[in-house]
C-alpha cells in the first residue's frame, strides 16, 4: 500500500491503559498513517506514551482540542510541537485572535528549532451538538452555518483545516476551497457495526465529499483481525482517491 494512502487513515487509540496502546502500536504501525492520542490517554499515560508511539516509527496526532485565552493556547501548541507530533487541533471556537497567536509561535518556534511544523487542525462544532446545543450556549443559528463560518475563520486565521463529520465535508471543502485539509471520524466501512456513531459515511464516500484523512476507531480495534480490517479500509480509500 502506498505511504499517500496509507497517510489517509488515523487509528484512534481510544485505550487507557500504556500497555494496551503499546500492543496496538506494535500490530498497527507501518499499516496506518497516524495514530490519535485523545484526552483519556494522554491524561492517564502523558507524553510517555507519544514517545512509545514515535520509538516504534509511529506519527502521533495529539487530539486535545485546545481551547482557552490566546497565549495559553499557543504555548501549548509549542509544547505540542516539541512533542513532534504530527497534528495537534484546537476548538475554532476560541475565535481567530487565539488561532492566529498559535500560528505565529508555532512558525517561530519550528523556524528557530528546525522542528517539523505540525499540522493544525481546529474542531468547528462538535458532532455531538445539535441546535438545541447551541441554543442553549446563546448561538442563535443553524449548525451547517456555524461549521461553514468557523470553517472559513479557521482558514483566515492559517490553520491547516479542521475536524468535521463527514457529513459536513462537501459543505467545508465548497467555503475553504481545495487547500484546506478535513480529517473526519464517524467513518464506518460496510463491513462494520455502527457503534454508538449515528451519522456515518462509509470511507469512500467521505473521500469523496472531499475528506483529506479519515479517523478509524471501533471497526479497526472491535475486528476479529484488525489487520485484516485496516487492510480493506485502505482498499476502499484507495479506490476512492483513484476514481
Ligand atoms: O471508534 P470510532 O471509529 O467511532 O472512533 C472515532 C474517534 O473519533 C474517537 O476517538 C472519537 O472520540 C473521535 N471523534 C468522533 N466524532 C467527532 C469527533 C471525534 O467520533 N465528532
Amino acid at each position: 500500500m502506498k505511504q499517500e494512502v496509507r497517510d489517509r487513515l488515523i487509528f484512534a487509540l481510544d485505550v487507557d491503559e500504556f500497555s494496551v496502546a503499546e500492543e496496538w502500536v506494535e500490530k498497527l504501525h507501518g499499516k496506518v498513517g497516524l495514530f490519535k492520542v485523545g484526552k483519556q490517554l494522554f491524561t492517564r499515560c502523558g507524553p510517555e506514551v507519544v514517545k512509545m508511539i514515535q520509538d516504534h516509527g509511529g506519527g502521533v496526532f495529539l487530539d486535545l482540542k485546545y481551547h482557552d485565552i490566546p497565549n495559553t493556547v499557543a504555548k501549548a501548541a509549542v509544547e505540542a510541537c516539541r512533542l513532534g507530533v504530527k497534528i495537534f487541533n484546537v476548538h475554532a471556537l476560541g475565535g481567530e485572535a487565539m488561532m492566529r497567536k498559535t500560528v505565529d509561535e508555532v512558525h517561530a518556534y519550528c523556524l528557530e528549532t528546525g522542528i517539523e511544523r505540525p499540522m493544525m487542525l481546529a474542531v468547528t462544532i462538535l458532532t455531538s451538538s445539535t441546535e438545541e446545543t447551541l441554543r442553549g450556549v446563546g448561538i442563535d443559528r443553524p449548525v451547517a452555518e456555524m461549521v461553514t463560518r468557523l470553517a472559513q475563520l479557521t482558514k483566515t486565521a492559517g490553520f491547516d483545516g479542521v475536524v468535521a463529520s463527514p457529513q459536513e465535508a462537501a459543505l467545508i471543502r465548497a467555503a475553504c476551497g481545495d487547500n484546506f485539509a478535513i480529517v473526519t471520524p464517524g467513518v464506518r466501512p460496510a463491513f462494520s457495526t455502527m457503534d454508538d456513531q449515528k451519522r456515518v459515511t462509509t470511507p469512500a464516500e467521505a473521500i469523496a465529499a472531499g475528506a483529506t484523512a479519515l479517523v478509524v476507531g471501533r471497526p479497526i480495534s472491535a475486528a476479529t483481525d484488525p489487520l485484516d480490517a485496516a487492510g480493506k479500509i485502505l482498499d476502499e480509500i484507495e479506490a476512492a482517491l483513484a476514481s
